[in-house]
Parts: C-alpha cells; structure tokens; sequence
C-alpha cells in the first residue's frame, strides 16, 4: 500500500457530521479527500465549506458513485437506514479497495441509545456480504464529530480500534487514524468482533448524556 500522502480517500455520506469531521482532518493532515453524497451539488458545496476551512485546494465533492470510483480508500459515513442500499448499489466501484465501514446500528427510546440487532451481525459484517470483494474493515465509531469538527481542539483524545481480516487493510487503517492529531489506531479484532464494538457507542452515549463530555477510549498497555 502507498504511502497515505499518495491516497486519495472518498467518504459516502460526506456532507454528514460524522463524514466531514473525520475529512476535515485528514486534509488538515495533506490527504486528499472527496465527499460523496447523493446529490453531487450537496457534496461540492460541503467541499467548498472543507477546503476553506482547512486551509486546502485537496478536497473535492462528487455524487456516491463518482466519489467511490474516484477515491483510493472509501469511508462508509451513512445512517443505518441506508446502508445496505447504499454499498449494494456502489459494488462495482468499490471492487478491490478497502472500505473502512463506522456505521452504528443503534436505536433511541425512552431510556436512550441501544444497540440494534443486525441479521449478519454487525453493519460491517454486512458490508463484507454486500461487497465480497472488497477489503472491508471497520473503524472510528466512538470518535466524537463534535470534536473533530472543532479545529480548536488541537488534539483528538482517543484510541480508534480498527477491525478486519486483512492485515495491510488494518494497518492502512491505523495510519489513518494515526493522522488525526492526538488519536491512535489500535487493532482491535477481526471483523467478526464488530458487533460490540459498534454496540458500545450505546454506552458512549449514554456517558455523554450524563456527564455532559464527549467520551472516547483509551487502550491500556499497548
Ligand atoms: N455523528 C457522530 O458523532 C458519529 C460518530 C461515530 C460514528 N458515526 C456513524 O457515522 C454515520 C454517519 O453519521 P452522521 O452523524 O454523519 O449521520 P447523518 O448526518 O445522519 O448522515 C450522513 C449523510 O448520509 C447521507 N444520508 C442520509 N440518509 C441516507 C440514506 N438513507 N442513504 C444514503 N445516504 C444517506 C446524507 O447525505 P446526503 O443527503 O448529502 O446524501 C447525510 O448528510 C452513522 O452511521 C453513525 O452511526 C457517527
């Protein structure tokens, strides 16, 4: 795998929080990004909102399709709802590159977030079934758009655990993590260990409701 410099990483579902704070701070980091959204105009204009921003000529906007044909390494930073619509109908694009899945299956009632039950398991299980050939890995679920949208906040207090079955994959992954002032990527499993990291964003939430913060994890002794 090239160096990250050299990569050109697409988000889907780029114009959300989530998307845009995480290539908000890859471009600060000199990585070239583009969003994707399933208007294309919606995407260039949060382009436009992230290269000014972030001080950077090295963002672009596209709609889905054209964004995960264009991009090297692609985010998957979409509601549940739409997920498996989503990557079902960007197959083809997506064949033989890695796809970094941070999608939490939660729900929210009277007693707030829990975690919903997915029929394959995990939403990046699932992403895995929907795009067999591609490299799929899951990460970032418990960083906080909040914070990285924040260029105040100098450095992102967190360790993201980054899953898959593919070691190149996983290590990419971490790089990308590692880019983010202050993060770390730790691997944390295979894929088939997704299901609870994704459930215990629940329990983040639940913190972040209570105590006001914007919690993350660290990992001891590592
Ligand atoms: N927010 C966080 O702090 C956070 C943290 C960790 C993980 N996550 C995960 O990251 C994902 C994105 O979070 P978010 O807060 O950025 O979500 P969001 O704002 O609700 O959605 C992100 C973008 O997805 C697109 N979208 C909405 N519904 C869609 C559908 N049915 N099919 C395809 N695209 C759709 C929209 O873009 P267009 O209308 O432009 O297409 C939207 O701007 C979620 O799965 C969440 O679990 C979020």
């Amino acid at each position: 795998m090239a160096e990250l410099g050299q990569l050109k990483v697409g988000v889907l579902g780029g114009t959300g929080p989530q998307g845009r704070g995480l290539a908000l701070r890859w471009a600060k980091a000199g990585i070239a990004v583009v969003l994707g959204s399933r208007a294309a105009e919606r995407a260039e204009s949060a382009a436009a909102e992230l290269r000014e921003q972030a001080g950077v000529a090295h963002v672009s906007g596209l709609d889905n399709a054209g964004c995960a044909a264009d991009a090297d390494i692609v985010l998957v930073a979409v509601p549940w709802e739409g997920h498996r619509e989503l990557l079902e109908s960007l197959r083809d694009q997506l064949v033989g590159k890695i796809v970094i899945d941070c999608v939490n299956p939660l729900g929210f009632d009277k007693q707030g977030p829990f975690a919903l039950a997915v029929e394959e398991g995990s939403a990046a299980q699932q992403a895995e079934r929907v795009l067999p050939e591609s490299r799929v890995t899951a990460a970032f679920h418990h960083v906080s758009a909040v914070l990285l949208a924040d260029l105040s906040v100098a450095e992102v207090d967190i360790d993201v655990l980054v899953l898959g079955d593919d070691r190149e994959a996983t290590d990419t992954v971490r790089a990308l993590a590692d880019a983010i002032p202050g993060a770390r990527g730790v691997y944390g499993g295979r894929l088939r260990n997704a299901h609870q990291v994704e459930a215990l964003t629940a329990n983040l939430i639940a913190i972040n409701r209570r105590y006001k913060s914007h919690a993350g994890l660290r990992i001891t002794d590592v």
